[in-house]
């Protein structure tokens, strides 16, 4: 990685180009519209399987794999990484057939109603042994939303609660099972993941680590500052950072960008989910620059989910510089608008090349 400085202030950088582990493209003309913004920054990404319906077989993953795949322009150079929606009719036959077919990466848990499409999610992730069984003897990571689905626990307090009542059981029971926490959102859960075996692993977004649960209620409601897992207190917001910033290679770069079109977000019951795509790299760059941590944005963006998940590092390159650039308040989503993370203010990172 190399960091230039102008006056003892970082003003460019290049490093290996970055994955993003935790994506949402949706599909059709949403997926059509939004996925440039990933290629333009990313060589690979996880792509979450929460469609409707939702993605849960191999042929399922296949076909979607197809239609993302449709939308990378000739010469361009993405690989989309597919995951399973576990649902309660989940076979040990389907993740037997999702290992031999080499197709699927992962397979997604989602804790029943806690967030778009989570409807077919699991309420109860005990009751998946023997397909939690399976993941473990083809070493094939489970991905987890960690919230507890109980309506009666508060809502800031469901990812802690997930931790000591659903993850911490399930490493125990379950030894080689590699999982990855996605999204973290607490000081709790970093800990948690930082003094945690080496089959478990974080991701962390941006938009948790640049606000916390006031930029919910900032002069009224705030549609677009709302996702699931929420956005939490500050010390968790500093807590992420200190996590994300600190090269423990075991937590490592998810957007989760979630695009919704803006009438979805903006109504009476809004969707969970912030867009962050057309930014992801700028804003991470951003964190890791005011935490005068820049040399350490490489492993975080490039080296340590290509490491979790026994993939080779890519060799190409990314470069961003520092300079003021705005956002739009719209973004096509489609047929719709949306409205993008930072929508009508500044960035204060660009985009400057990829090198592949
Ligand atoms: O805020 C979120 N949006 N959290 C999720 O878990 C899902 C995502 C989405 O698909 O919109
Ligand atoms: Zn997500």
């Amino acid at each position: 990685m190399e960091i230039e400085e102008r006056d003892g202030m970082p003003v460019r950088l290049s490093m290996a180009q970055a994955d993003d582990w935790h994506l949402h493209v949706r599909d059709g003309a949403m997926l059509a519209a939004v996925l440039p913004d990933t290629i333009q920054r990313f060589r690979r990404a996880i792509i979450m399987p929460n469609l409707h319906p939702p993605v849960t077989t191999v042929a399922a993953a296949r076909a979607y794999r197809g239609r993302i795949l449709a939308c990378v322009p000739p010469g361009a150079h993405f690989t989309p990484l597919m995951t399973l929606y576990l649902t309660a009719a989940t076979t040990v036959a389907d993740i037997e057939e999702a290992a031999a077919s080499g197709l699927i990466t992962a397979v997604k848990y989602y804790p029943a109603g806690q967030t778009t499409n989570s409807d077919q999610g699991v309420a109860d992730l005990r009751r998946c042994d023997a397909v939690l069984a399976a993941l473990e003897r083809h070493d094939m990571p489970l991905l987890v939303h960690g919230e507890v689905v109980d309506a009666d626990v508060d809502v800031f307090a469901r990812e802690e609660l997930f931790v000591a009542r659903v993850l911490a059981p399930l490493l125990a029971d379950f030894p080689r099972l590699r999982v990855v926490m996605e999204h973290i959102t607490t000081a709790s859960a970093a800990a948690f993941v930082s003094a945690g075996p080496p089959r478990l692993a974080a991701t962390i977004t941006a938009h948790h680590m640049l606000l916390n649960r006031n930029a919910l209620f900032e002069g009224g409601i705030r549609p677009h500052h709302y996702c699931r897992p929420l956005l939490q207190k500050e010390e968790d917001r500093r807590a992420l950072v200190a996590a994300a910033t600190s090269g423990h290679p075991r937590f490592f770069l998810g957007t989760d960008s979630a695009p919704h079109t803006r009438s979805t977000k903006e109504s009476a019951c809004g969707c969970a989910g912030i867009y962050t795509a057309h930014a992801a790299l700028e804003l991470y760059a951003e964190i890791f620059a005011e935490a005068g941590a820049l040399a350490r944005l490489e492993g975080f963006a490039s080296h340590f989910g290509a490491d979790f998940y026994r993939l080779p590092r890519n060799t190409g390159t990314v470069c961003l510089e520092r300079c003021a650039s705005a956002v739009p308040q719209t973004v096509s989503f489609g047929t719709q608008p949306g409205v993008p993370f930072r929508a009508g203010m500044n960035l204060q990172w660009r985009l400057a090349g990829t090198r592949t």
